[in-house]
């Protein structure tokens, strides 16, 4: 698949660099490509302005702050037909006037959308292994083709399984799932190498 890749910080990044060693063709979409060369070393990673990012891509990972997601949604524009996947959690703060991200990038951007890869911290995204077993991913939204692309990418990033939460009205709950984590791994003290798996029997 040809990803932008949009805020290639800790989550970004690390999904960037796994991806693109499963052969996807990473464009790194910034607003001053010069200053993100380094980028440009690695097999099928560039560094393109959003403009280029937008025109050369069919999916997007959306990974910035809070804060910069409504400018950021107002730069990438019209994605119709195009798949955001939404990795940011609104659970502090909200992009204003927006509940979360994926309520901004609905409105502004009318891509294809689905939740995920919010609900660990960067550490499970560079490392999915715990005593040799990968452990899960989970997402939500209504549109189809962005969970099938979300069940692909998640396998190609390590996770055995990507677990549907639902449609769009369950973002939110998979937003709470991240909070959970957060809450366990910082507040309570865990720390953050702790990782949810789904058991069957
Ligand atoms: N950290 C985690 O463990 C984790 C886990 C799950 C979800 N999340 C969520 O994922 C999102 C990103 O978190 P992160 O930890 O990856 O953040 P990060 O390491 O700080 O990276 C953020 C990226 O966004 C870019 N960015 C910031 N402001 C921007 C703007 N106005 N325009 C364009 N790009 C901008 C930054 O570019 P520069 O480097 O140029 O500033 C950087 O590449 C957040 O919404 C967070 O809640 C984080």
């Amino acid at each position: 698949m040809n990803i932008a890749v949009i805020g290639a910080g800790k989550v970004g990044g690390t999904l960037a660099e796994k991806w693109a060693k499963k052969g996807h063709k990473i464009n790194i979409g910034v607003k001053d490509p010069s200053s993100k060369q380094h980028w440009n070393e690695i097999d099928n990673i560039s560094v393109s302005s959003l403009n280029d990012a937008v025109d050369n891509s069919e999916v997007f990972l959306v990974a910035v702050p809070v804060p910069a997601i409504v400018e950021i949604a107002e730069s990438l524009g019209d994605l119709s037909g195009k798949i955001l996947i939404d990795a940011t959690n609104s659970v502090f703060a909200k992009p204003q006037p927006y509940e979360n991200g994926f309520s901004a990038f609905q409105s502004i951007n009318n891509a294809k959308l689905v939740k995920g890869f919010n609900t660990t911290g960067f550490e499970n995204l560079y490392d999915t292994e715990y005593e040799g077993k990968p452990i899960d991913m989970f997402m939500a939204g209504s549109d189809e083709d962005a969970k099938d692309v979300m069940r692909q990418l998640s396998k190609d990033a390590g996770f055995e399984n990507c677990y549907d939460f639902g449609g769009d009205d369950k973002v939110g709950l998979v937003e709470q799932f991240a909070l959970a984590w957060i809450n366990l791994a910082i507040m309570q003290g865990e720390g953050r190498n702790i990782a949810f798996k789904v058991l069957k029997r």
